[in-house]
């Protein structure tokens, strides 16, 4: 969807069509794991997070639009889920988490926006500011075919995109993998001494 000349991308959810525990073990996450989920939107890859990380582990969801972290706020609450801290951001300006502190970032079907609006700097600056040296930046994104689900084709992003992105912030790419019908993952390292 486009509004004023950008890519716009609230209140949408990959919930239907992306199996949050094929993701989640793709990435490997485990218990007492910091995780963020960046671009959280309705946040049910964060819910999923919050049981592998237990209380040892902490889930940041961070998401522009308040309207989704008010969702998330209530399933929260109605869950009575104390592990995970909703919180309205701009991560292309300030994603309010300290400095290497996150174990595992990830993101879904959100960079290809960034990559339309020119922002992929900006947000990369943040990514690379929060993870812990060793920590992991976790992309998926929809496969770029065409009458596929998400974006029009032009928007979608292919793996290789994803792999220049990474390494030219200094990530390592470690794998890429398909996670799903329509959706390919990117795991990229932080270097251990980064
Ligand atoms: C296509 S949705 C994906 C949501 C979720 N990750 C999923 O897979 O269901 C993109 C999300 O990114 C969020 N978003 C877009 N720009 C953002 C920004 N600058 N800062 C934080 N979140 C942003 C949108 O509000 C939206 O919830």
């Amino acid at each position: 969807m486009e509004k004023d000349g950008k890519h716009f991308h609230h209140g949408k959810s990959s919930r239907e069509i992306l199996d949050p525990s094929r993701v989640l073990e793709t990435i490997e996450l485990k218990e007492g794991d910091v995780f963020l989920d960046a671009g959280a939107g309705d946040g049910y890859m964060s819910i999923a997070a919050s049981s592998i990380v237990g209380e040892k582990g902490k889930v940041y969801a961070v998401d522009i639009y308040e309207e989704s972290m008010n969702i998330l706020k209530e399933e929260i609450e109605n869950e009575k889920i104390d592990n995970i801290e909703p919180i309205v951001a701009d991560i292309t300006a300030k994603i309010p988490v300290k400095d290497k502190t996150i174990d595992k970032c990830y993101m879904g079907n959100v960079l290809h926006g960034f990559v339309e609006n020119g922002e992929v700097d900006k947000v990369m600056k943040e990514i690379r500011r929060i993870v812990k040296p060793g920590g992991t930046f976790n992309i998926i994104e929809f496969k770029k075919v065409e009458n596929a689900p998400g974006p029009p084709f032009h928007v979608k992003i292919s793996p290789k995109q994803v792999r220049k992105i990474v390494e030219e912030h200094n990530f390592e790419v470690k794998v890429v993998e398909e996670v799903g019908e329509h959706h390919y993952g990117v795991i990229a390292i932080k270097g251990k001494y980064d």
